[in-house]
């Protein structure tokens, strides 16, 4: 049940990301001041909506464990685990360096109503590194999706047809099933 609230939420993160990826590109082209307001408004909204949810899917995911055993080669789960480990750290620094960004150009974020105090001074070097990291990791986030789902799918097929389990068999002549979750 935990479980799958986390992967529900986990999704949502990335959806929330994908969407604020593409407003703050709409929002670059817009001609009018106001128009270009209101999209990076929704875009920090949802930026830092999906904070909240990653914040949460990963609370569930520490209360509920997979149960299912997919019989997947010993190397498949490791990677998994290591790539889905550097996409959370990434969705939690994107709207955390969105935020950097705005203080180091002296703007106040806000998250809908809340008006939220700056995270760094104008200018400061900590700001500066937002500002520097903030347009790459959006790319790199969706970068690392496109790579999990791909993941994702090797693990459907080695569970499909059962390789996974003839794998571990001949590298070490015993079987060790995963028990993590399998995204
Ligand atoms: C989490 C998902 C987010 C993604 C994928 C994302 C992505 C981007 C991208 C691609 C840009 C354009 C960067 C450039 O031109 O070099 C941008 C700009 C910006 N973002 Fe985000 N962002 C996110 C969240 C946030 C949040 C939560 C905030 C603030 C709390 C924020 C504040 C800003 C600001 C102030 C700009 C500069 C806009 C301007 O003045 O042109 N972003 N973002």
């Amino acid at each position: 049940m935990h479980w799958r609230l986390g992967r529900m939420l986990f999704w949502t993160a990335i959806g929330l990301v994908a969407a604020a990826f593409v407003l703050a590109l709409v929002g670059e082209k817009a001609s009018s001041t106001n128009a270009r307001e209101l999209i990076l408004h929704w875009h920090e909204w949802l930026g830092l909506l999906s904070l909240v949810a990653i914040v949460v899917a990963l609370a569930a995911r520490q209360l509920g464990k997979y149960a299912g055993k997919p019989p997947l080669p010993n190397w498949l789960p490791r990677l998994r685990r290591a790539v889905r480990l550097l996409l959370y750290t990434l969705l939690i620094l994107q709207p955390l360096s969105g935020w950097l960004l705005a203080s180091h150009e002296g703007k106040l974020a806000s998250f809908f109503r809340w008006i939220l105090p700056p995270l760094a001074a104008p200018n400061s070097a900590l700001g500066h590194l937002g500002y520097i990291y903030h347009g790459l990791g959006g790319m790199l986030i969706l970068f690392i999706v496109a790579l999990s789902l791909r993941l994702n799918l090797t693990a459907l097929v080695f569970s499909a047809t059962g390789q996974g389990r003839r794998d571990n068999r001949e590298t070490s002549g015993s079987e060790k099933p995963d028990s993590r979750h399998p995204d």
